[in-house]
């Protein structure tokens, strides 16, 4: 396995991969590498002949420059994991080349972006645009696997590669959860085990919302009925929940008999356990 530091070199095995017929898969992360990352891999080997994974805590999309500092970055750990999993190039750039000086441009996020995560968190979209698609021109993938664990960026991502003709698919992987439920994040880490232990009311607000949708069509009941849940948790402190439409992401407030369906209306809850902020989201139809 190759590690790569340079979008120069990144680009060269690139065209060197191509031209001898293989097509490449990318798998985009910030690394502290969990077994939902270990899927998405795996997934993607499925899918490309050859597999990159991308390890790089993008400071342009951290609008806390606490949260940047503390994110975690365990790169040799990371490294072995990728080794293990088959991996054919680790891309591990430093913001040094990524961001030279004299660097300018950036993606803006359209309507996508103006809502859940977008209005707390200033220009994170705009860094999670901008370097994906960074991430797409250095490594020259022709398929790139996202997590449905951030759902928003996934819907952002796939528009903007449409937008902007990028030429590479974008493929949602379904979230990868611990055996409680708790969807895999590498910021889990950062819980201590009492916060680790509360952090399984997220999953269950978000069925409770599941079953409270089966028989109700107001949006707000639903929300209520994941709230009740999260409230019960002395340790959770609730940042927002939103029933949304699942392609255009705008919140819905009556679901209609044509939305009861799998793939049509989603219900997302961002929570914060102290300092750490998790976010999880499901398919309110997917019986799942
Ligand atoms: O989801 C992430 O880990 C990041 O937002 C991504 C897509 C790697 C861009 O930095």
């Amino acid at each position: 396995m190759l590690t790569i530091t340079t979008p120069a070199e990144m680009r060269a095995w690139a065209r060197v991969q191509h031209a001898a017929g293989r097509s490449i898969g990318l798998v985009p992360t910030m690394g502290a590498l969990h077994r939902g990352h270990r899927e998405l891999i795996a997934d993607a080997a499925r899918r490309a002949d050859a597999v990159v994974v991308s390890i790089f805590v993008n400071p342009l999309q951290f609008n806390e420059p606490a949260d940047f500092d503390r994110y975690p970055r365990p790169i040799d750990d990371d490294v072995d994991v990728c080794a293990a999993a088959g991996v054919a190039a680790v891309f591990a750039p430093t913001a040094a080349t990524m961001y030279p000086t004299g660097f300018q441009t950036r993606v803006l996020p359209g309507a996508l972006g103006d809502v859940m995560e977008g209005p707390g968190r200033p220009g994170h979209f705009e860094g999670v645009l901008t370097v994906v698609a960074k991430l797409f021109g250095a490594t020259a993938a022709d398929i790139a696997l996202f997590g449905q664990k951030d759902y928003q960026q996934l819907r952002l991502v796939t528009q903007m590669a449409s937008d902007l003709d990028l030429g590479v698919e974008i493929v949602g992987h379904p979230i990868v959860r611990d055996d409680d439920d708790v969807a895999m994040s590498s910021r889990n880490v950062r819980l201590d085990d009492e916060q680790r232990a509360a952090a399984v009311c997220i999953p269950r607000a978000l069925a409770a919302a599941a079953t409270t949708a089966a028989s109700a069509h107001d949006a707000d009941a639903v929300v209520d009925a994941a709230r009740a849940v999260l409230d019960d948790e002395p340790l959770a402190a609730v940042e927002y929940v939103t029933v949304f439409e699942a392609e255009t992401l705008e919140p819905v407030e009556s679901i209609e008999v044509g939305q009861r369906r799998p793939g049509a209306v989603r219900i997302a809850a961002a929570v914060w356990f102290g300092d750490v902020r998790l976010i999880d989201n499901r398919d309110l139809f997917d019986g799942g």
